[in-house]
């Protein structure tokens, strides 16, 4: 099949993602796969098939940036006569579903979640409240907003009174790290605050937990979905910072993560779920916390694009239980293929519907 793999974009995690990329080419390659590589700059221009090989070929950190107007440079993607998209760019405009339209007005089959799973995975608010929904345990929380903030500070910030400290506060809609703070002190909460609402107008304020970081990768077909091996992080730090994630390198990676066997069972049933409760199919990382002395596990986020350079979690895990690199990618191609075709039909079905009301 004829695969763009479609990398870059205009997130903080531009550069992760042209590691991604190569990753990913390589995988559809090796599976017997056409893979087209489609950039897309840091101003949003979506570049030439081959100028996006030649930086995957290349030791660039990232995608050249063109001159110009970026919207009409759409026609390489509406060009490359795709079959499949293999859409690889992490964060905003690339993970949370704006992608994921562009694909569905198009047509084009495309690994991963649909639009609305990508969307609610995207925003930490309503991702948790759909988690709670399906009963599946997550931190304590309380949500304090722009508009609330701004009308009265102490007021907005009672909603938190009932948690204990550390506080941990971060945008709902982020990625990165980028505006998390733990909050040792209450003092310090209005600050903490202030500053995660220059990234999102909805700020969470949670329990700080010290817990142990551990992430499972799923797969499959919605409500066929399978779980990995279970991986850790370690944070260099105090936690898993911006810093931490790209400039420095103290975070170690463990897969598989030393864990009792019915804590890693509970974790990969918990997983699942949790993708079934946002509505998500194809492939997704979930992150937990486990609180390791009361031995319970709480459910942190679901990265419904997660990082795939050769060292990250998501094919490592896979690999760890016997799905190697090419079979993951072909096997997350064809998935997004049934799907199309499973949308089709409903579409078929609905024409049919309203034609027979003539
Ligand atoms: N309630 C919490 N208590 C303690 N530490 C936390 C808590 N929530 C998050 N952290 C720490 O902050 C890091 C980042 O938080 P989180 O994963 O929620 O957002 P993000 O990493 O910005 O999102 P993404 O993974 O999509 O980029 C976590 O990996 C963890 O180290
Ligand atoms: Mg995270």
């Amino acid at each position: 099949m004829r695969v763009g793999v479609i990398f870059g974009g205009r997130s903080v995690e531009h550069v992760v993602s042209v590691r991604s990329a190569r990753t990913v080419v390589e995988g559809l390659r090796t599976a017997g796969h056409d893979a087209v590589p489609l950039g897309i700059a840091e101003n949003g221009a979506w570049l030439a098939p081959d100028v996006a090989a030649r930086t995957l070929a290349s030791t660039d950190k990232a995608l050249p940036v063109p001159q110009g107007e970026p919207r009409a440079t759409l026609r390489h993607l509406l060009d490359a006569r795709l079959d499949a998209a293999f859409p690889i760019v992490h964060g905003t405009f690339g993970e949370d579903g704006c992608l994921q339209g562009l694909c569905e007005m198009l047509d084009l089959p495309y690994v991963g979640c649909g639009v609305a799973a990508s969307a609610v995975a995207m925003d930490k608010l309503l991702s948790k409240r759909l988690f709670e929904d399906a009963g599946l345990p997550v931190v304590a929380y309380a949500v304090v907003t722009r508009a609330a903030f701004a009308a009265d500070v102490a007021a907005a910030l009672a909603a938190c009174a009932a948690l204990p400290e550390p506080l941990f506060v971060k945008p709902s809609v982020g990625g990165s790290s980028v505006g998390c703070k733990l909050v040792k002190r209450r003092a310090d909460l209005a600050e903490a605050v202030r500053f995660a609402l220059q990234f999102d107008d909805t700020v969470l304020v949670e329990q700080g937990v010290k817990a142990r970081e551990v992430e499972v990768a799923v797969l499959g077909a919605a409500g066929a979905l399978q779980a990995s091996a279970i991986g850790e992080i370690v944070p260099g730090g105090e936690f898993y910072d911006y810093e931490d994630k790209y400039l420095k390198d103290d975070a170690k990676l463990l897969a598989p993560a030393p864990l009792p066997d019915d804590v890693a069972a509970e974790l990969k049933r918990h997983a699942v779920r949790a993708m079934d409760a946002i509505g998500g199919a194809g492939m997704a990382r979930v992150d937990f916390f486990f609180l390791e002395g009361e031995r319970r596990l709480a459910l942190n986020e679901i990265n419904t694009l997660p990082g795939f350079t050769s060292i990250s979690m998501y094919p490592r895990l896979w690999g760890l239980v016997g799905v190697p690199l090419p079979e993951l990618c072909d096997r997350l191609v064809r998935l997004a293929v049934e799907r199309a075709e499973g949308k089709r039909r409903l579409d078929a079905g609905l024409r049919a519907f309203v034609a027979s009301q003539k």
